[in-house]
């Protein structure tokens, strides 16, 4: 670090606030060690990633992996024990108290338990930050009003904590987390605790404040389908360490690490039960039997790389000798990207050709053998 840096960032981290695409995140080398009782625990090792402006950035992991401990550096919640983390390329290691209560307010952050106060009603909930920062009482009443329309909470003003719905709950929490009109937004297990409808209209508020106001959200959550619907880029922790990073259209599409590939197993759907139970590894002697062909699709492999690009079935047809039949199609489009497979019988005589035209899948295997249809 170049000197002088450390005694400006104060001052570098308020002129980025201006900045149209502040709430860049960069971590440099992170390490965490905790001293527990038994000994020292390694938290994090060796984190290297940048968050860019106005992105959702996932962090997954399964339990323990470090997501917690790396995503409250940010914010400084945590000090990292080694290496650096920059919020907008200020290294925020340097802030003095008043840096850090300015650098919070830049960073709201929403909890998996939500973390309201039971005995103040909404209003006051999401008051009670600016009241603290000494806010305008009639400004309070006017950003408060704005907010809680925003979240879809206008009409529960006074009512308290205890007789919302969950989902309603962290729609305060994100209220609160936004009063001081924060660039970044941390979700630590955020939608955890709620049903699957609650988490999608969550996730599409969320997803509408980061298009709105150009905020960067970092999330973790162990739903993949989250990650999978909302996040632009993820991020993925074994033990500390980085796994794997990447577009989620690519980290998704084609996981190399095995903890990627661990976590993302209850997205991929299995071989449908009737099939699993009738296919066979050889032909069988007797009987007409056709190939049962897998072709997955990781958007973005094929040579043109065109968001449009989705599997073409008459050309799947001719590539397969013309007569292919289509037994289960799982498709997602993650990112403008297909993502996903289809399984078609074939044939037993057609070889599969080396290259399909495009958009190609990204792998095409034989299964084994299905009984033919006529
Ligand atoms: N305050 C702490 N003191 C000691 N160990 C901790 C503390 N916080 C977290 N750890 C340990 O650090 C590791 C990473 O924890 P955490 O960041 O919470 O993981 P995750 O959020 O991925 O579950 C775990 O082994 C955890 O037990
Ligand atoms: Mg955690």
């Amino acid at each position: 670090m170049p000197r002088g840096e450390a005694a400006r960032p104060q001052a570098a981290i308020e002129a980025a606030a201006d900045r149209r695409a502040a709430g860049t995140i960069a971590f440099q080398g992170v390490g965490k060690v905790y001293q527990a009782g038994a000994g020292a625990v390694h938290a994090l090792q060796d984190v290297d990633a940048e968050i860019p402006a106005g992105s959702i950035f996932g962090i997954i992991g399964r339990s323990g992996a470090g997501k917690s401990s790396l995503l409250r550096t940010i914010n400084r919640l945590e000090q990292p024990s080694r290496g650096r983390v920059l919020v907008d390329g200020a290294d925020i290691a340097g802030l003095d108290a008043a840096g850090l209560v300015r650098l919070r307010r830049r960073i709201g952050m929403i909890f998996q338990h939500f973390n309201l106060l039971s005995a103040k009603t909404v209003r006051e909930n999401v008051a009670l930050p600016l009241k603290v920062a000494g806010v305008p009482r009639a400004e309070i009443e006017r950003r408060v009003g704005e907010l809680l329309g925003l979240v879809g909470l206008a009409g529960k003003e006074d009512s308290y904590p205890g007789r919302l719905s969950g989902g309603q709950k962290q729609r305060v929490g994100i209220a609160r987390a936004l009063v001081h009109r924060p660039e970044i937004l941390l979700c630590d297990e955020a939608t955890s605790a709620l049903d699957p409808e609650t988490t999608q209209s969550i996730l599409a508020l969320l997803r509408d404040i980061n298009r709105r106001f150009g905020l960067t959200i970092v999330l973790i959550t162990h739903e993949m389908r989250v990650i999978r619907d909302i996040c632009d880029r993820v991020l993925v922790l074994e033990g500390g360490r980085v796994a794997e990073q990447g577009a989620v259209w690519q980290v998704f599409g084609t996981p190399r690490h095995a903890a990627t590939r661990a976590l993302l197993r209850p997205l991929e759907s299995a071989l449908p039960e009737d099939l699993a139970l009738l296919l066979r590894a050889e032909p069988p002697a007797s009987g007409r039997y056709e190939q049962l062909v897998e072709l997955r699709y990781a958007g973005g492999a094929s040579e043109s790389d065109l968001p449009a690009a989705a599997p073409d079935l008459a050309r799947i047809a001719s590539a397969l000798g013309g007569r292919a039949r289509l037994l289960h199609a799982g498709l997602d489009r993650i990112q403008a990207r297909t993502q996903g497979r289809l399984l078609v019988a074939v044939p037993s005589g057609i070889a599969l050709p080396p290259v399909f035209a495009a958009p190609s899948p990204t792998h095409a295997k034989v299964l084994g053998y299905v009984p033919a249809y006529d």
